[in-house]
């Protein structure tokens, strides 16, 4: 008795503390698995990795993941494991392109658009919820992938994509067709925010983020900690994918766990477009 009720605590004090760090695991185990996708312009790997929640009940709204320069091929897993089994977690299909495992690559958002032809027919087909639209998420030369998807219209229709997290995006003109949210940090010195304000200026008529997080590098979004993407990239997806007030409220709200107002320090953090019941 005394036993189980200290271990109770034990736990309980444990959740605090990983909810005071943000919780960047949700309610499912993450399964991921190495597929041979073919038909990548980007050279090199053809593969991806896929990265499911492996005991929902219920289907998951798809996101494609566009990685940075360099961190392609075998070191997609090992560079942004933290950050897609993370959102993964929380009910998400994500298929990350493996192609451009060293070099830069322009084309790269054909490519995170061939991974969503890819998975359409493909057996995760049946573990996705094509009733919600679908995400892009990328980093780096991966975020300018996302953005140059996001302001497709053609493909935005083709592939009912209805929110594009852009992490350090290299930078890249024109406006998103879909809600999107722009991360960088202000000790990124490859992408400096210099670069990424621009971006979401030129972002019109549909919802806008800029977060700029003090002291963030570069690697934010890559497997080392702190990770503080995970939550605010889940929350934008579930605000946008899934008409999640919860979500919403975390990106355009300003409560304790928000992204301008929470406990994540922001040089600078503005918004524009918040779905109607944010708007204050
Ligand atoms: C950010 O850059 C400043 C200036 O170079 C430095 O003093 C600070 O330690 C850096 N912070 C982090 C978290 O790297």
């Amino acid at each position: 008795m005394l036993r189980s009720q200290f271990s109770l605590s034990l736990l309980s004090a444990f959740g605090l503390f990983s909810l005071a760090c943000g919780a960047h695991r949700g309610p499912f185990e993450v399964s991921k698995e190495d597929v041979d996708v073919e038909g990548y312009v980007c050279g090199g790997d053809q593969g991806a990795v896929v990265y499911y929640p492996s005991n929902s009940d219920n289907p998951s709204p798809l996101i494609s993941f566009a990685h940075g320069y360099k961190a392609g091929g075998d070191k997609v897993d090992p560079s942004y494991k933290t950050l897609l089994e993370g959102v993964a977690s929380w009910g998400y299909v994500i298929i990350a392109l493996k192609s451009a495992p060293s070099d830069f690559c322009w084309q790269e958002t054909d490519d995170q658009i061939r991974s969503m032809e890819w998975i359409k027919t493909s057996k995760f087909a049946d573990i996705i919820d094509y009733g919600k639209k679908t995400g892009l998420l990328g980093h780096s030369m991966g975020g300018a992938a996302t953005h140059l998807s996001a302001n497709n219209a053609d493909v935005v229709t083709a592939y009912n994509i209805g929110a594009a997290v852009a992490l350090h995006p290299v930078y890249v003109a024109g406006s998103s067709k879909v809600p999107i949210l722009y991360g960088t940090g202000s000790n990124d010195t490859v992408v400096p925010p210099s670069s990424v304000k621009p971006q979401y200026d030129a972002t019109q008529g549909v919802a806008k983020v800029y977060a700029n997080i003090e002291g963030a590098t570069h690697f934010e979004p890559n497997t080392v900690p702190p990770n503080r993407w995970t939550d605010y990239t889940k929350a934008f997806f579930d605000c946008h994918l899934s008409d999640s007030e919860e979500g919403c409220d975390v990106i355009f709200g300003s409560g304790e766990n928000s992204l301008c107002s929470g406990e994540v320090a922001m040089t600078e953090c503005i918004f524009d477009g918040a779905p109607s019941s944010q708007d204050n």
